[in-house]
């Protein structure tokens, strides 16, 4: 990364949390817990009993690896597969190695806007898929795939896994899906993890675990405010606290100051106030169920193929395609 994106990136982190943090009631972007400590963190998360969804995603694409693959590529005639926000690849893996082992002609291309995750995963890949044509991409989503889209007829099946869409509520959800949808080809297809609804129960408890990993994940934007923008947060001074509004499906985080105090962030030259019990918005995390994804689907000119899911129904992954 260069000194000039650098600036940028640091002022857009700049002017979003003076909004947020300006604003009544206050918010943060859930997108600032992610750093070094918090890709940390989120790993950790990963592997939490409470936190169901990586492990039932990952027996989804294990035990159904073969439709699956199907579902992708019926004739093998081959495609790129496009993977938004690509992480470590543990579920990638399994389609992959199917794909390869099954003679599948295709190339991969993951892209995430973290340098240091595409260049790990990339080299990962190398040793272990000697045979593979790997090409990681750093970029925003949209400008990798407007590339893609331009420079090769080639099929494409757009893999987003992780139920990453959840941080969108359902207007900037048909947004991207618009945005997506308009990058695609006719015969291009998405595959998307959605997490679904469930005993409300359930759902707390992977957003609200006992051994305080959640919480120091949700507080680590406080924690970069004061490291790259000069702030004097004091982390034990704000509460972590998860609801989950069965109605609406959507699962929010807060931080809670759990005293009358303020804050100084020395780069914004501004000092914020929090009343006692004041809250600071951080995260969405959406939970779906079939009429929602159909509903979203169809807002965005997209239509579902087919789903796959586990046992309980916890958790969807859909094959998704152009309507026209
Ligand atoms: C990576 C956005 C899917 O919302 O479940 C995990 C992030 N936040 N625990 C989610 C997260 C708190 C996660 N996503």
């Amino acid at each position: 990364m260069n000194n000039e994106n650098q600036l940028t990136e640091v002022s857009t982190f700049e002017k979003e949390v003076s909004e947020g943090l300006n604003a009544f009631p206050k918010y943060l972007s859930s997108k600032y817990f992610y750093d070094e400590v918090g890709d940390k963190l989120f790993q950790d998360i990963m592997a939490m009993p409470e936190y169901y969804l990586t492990e039932t995603e990952y027996d989804i694409l294990k035990n159904q690896v073969a439709q699956i693959c199907t579902y992708f590529d019926r004739n093998k005639t081959g495609f790129n597969l496009v993977e938004l926000g690509a992480g470590d690849g543990k579920k990638t893996k399994v389609l992959l190695r199917y794909l390869l082992d099954n003679q599948y002609p295709i190339t991969y291309n993951p892209i995430d806007i973290s340098k240091n995750a595409i260049s790990g995963l990339v080299t990962n890949l190398k040793e272990e898929f000697s045979q593979l044509e790997v090409r990681g991409q750093v970029g925003e989503y949209f400008e990798v795939l407007d590339r893609l889209h331009k420079k090769s007829d080639q099929k494409q099946v757009i893999l987003m896994l992780g139920s990453n869409i959840g941080n969108l509520l359902h207007p900037r959800a048909i947004q991207f899906l618009k945005k997506l949808k308009n990058t695609m080809h006719k015969e291009d297809l998405l595959f998307i993890g959605f997490d679904q609804k469930k005993d409300p129960q359930v759902i707390l408890n992977a957003y609200n675990d006992t051994t305080g990993i959640t919480e120091a994940f949700n507080k680590n934007v406080l924690v970069r405010i004061n490291k790259e923008l000069g702030g004097n947060f004091n982390p034990d001074h704000f509460k972590h606290w998860e609801v989950y509004d069965p109605e609406s499906g959507t699962a929010k985080s807060y931080l809670v100051s759990t005293k009358k105090q303020s804050v100084v962030i020395e780069s914004l030259s501004q000092e914020i106030s929090f009343e006692a019990w004041e809250s600071i918005h951080t995260e969405i995390s959406q939970k779906y169920d079939d009429t929602i994804v159909n509903w979203l689907a169809k807002e965005s000119g997209l239509e579902v193929v087919t789903s796959f899911t586990d046992k309980k129904e916890y958790y969807k992954n859909y094959i998704i395609k152009r309507k026209n």
